[in-house]
């Protein structure tokens, strides 16, 4: 299969790409379940993880990814870096790779800072979320997870709630989701839905008014984290209000009487868009999402540097 050297998004990948990325972090889970869960995959390789907006579990899972695949790593934060001074990303990725790197993560605030870094260098690019537009191996580890947790992904019916029309983690779910057969619906204030729902994302999309009638049909619930910075700018009339209306709860799971599994990115505003006691019940998988990530992102780091071969045979491991 011919896989390109970078990870823009989700959109547009095929299906047999992304069943191939969830196989190779099936066997990576397995080398990190072992005593020294570490193998010379990407010995020689140096990676630079690229951070210009916060981040806890997509920074440190791709550096321990990087380190149990023994590539080189180094960490680049814009504060503290050349960036102050006013240096443009342009300049900064062309001065880094100079040095001789082979790969680049980048989380950037602005949408198509990913693709923008394609057209300045010569490394792949692996997009760790850029702005509005999609953070990929959020979504592979979702669908990690959703695997691992149902035994398959198709026909699974996944609920996404809360702001989609923002939300990265949102976009890349739904098109990586929808190409592998799940039936996938959005819940969300009328504020946080693209008014053009149907353009944005195709007819098959299913659009719920109430969080109830969300979760009394999905297999699984996914929370999005609220972007509190949408209150200041006038989308929700308050945090109280959003909780009530869409905040996903325990009474709401026993009210519509299912045992729908519990999925959020992180980081939780707890007791806003999911009450603090679920996210730590029997529901949630929210730490296996996390565990899953490093797997995904070694499959994906792995891949994109020209591996395919079988990981727990070949040169792989
Ligand atoms: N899910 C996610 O992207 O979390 P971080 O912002 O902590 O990386």
């Amino acid at each position: 299969m011919i896989i390109s050297k970078h990870l823009l998004g989700l959109e547009g990948v095929r299906r047999e790409e992304i069943s191939l990325i969830l196989k190779t972090a099936q066997s990576f889970k397995e080398v990190l379940s072992r005593p020294i869960p570490k193998v010379p995959t990407l010995r020689g390789k140096t990676i630079v993880n690229l951070f210009f907006e916060a981040s806890t579990r997509t920074r440190i899972s791709f550096e321990l990814a990087e380190k149990r695949l023994s590539a080189d790593s180094i960490n680049f934060a814009s504060s503290g870096s050349s960036v102050a001074k006013g240096e443009t990303l342009k300049d900064t990725v062309r001065n880094i790779e100079a040095m001789k790197i082979d790969m680049v993560v980048i989380r950037h605030q602005a949408s198509g800072a990913a693709h923008f870094l394609t057209q300045c260098l010569e490394a792949g690019v692996i997009n760790a979320g850029d702005g509005q537009h999609e953070h990929p191996t959020q979504g592979l580890l979702d669908m990690m997870t959703l695997q691992e947790k149902f035994g398959r992904l198709q026909g699974l019916k996944v609920a996404i709630v809360g702001d989609i029309t923002h939300s990265r983690v949102a976009r890349s779910n739904i098109h990586g989701l929808m190409t592998m057969g799940v039936e996938v619906a959005v819940c969300g204030p009328a504020t946080l839905l693209p008014r053009d729902i149907a353009a944005a994302f195709g007819q098959d999309l299913l659009v719920f008014k109430k969080v109830d009638e969300a979760i009394q049909w999905a297999d699984a619930v996914n929370v999005l984290r609220l972007q509190l910075e949408r209150q200041k700018n006038g989308l929700l009339p308050s945090l109280r209000e959003y909780a009530l209306h869409f905040g996903v709860t325990r009474r709401r799971l026993e009210d519509a009487k299912r045992e729908v599994v519990i999925m959020h990115p992180g980081p939780i505003n707890r007791g806003v868009e999911l009450e603090s006691d679920l996210a730590d019940s029997e529901f949630s998988v929210i730490l296996d999402q996390v565990t899953n990530g490093v797997a995904v992102r070694m499959a994906v780091l792995y891949l994109k540097s020209g591996g395919e071969q079988e990981v727990m045979n070949g040169n792989g491991a």
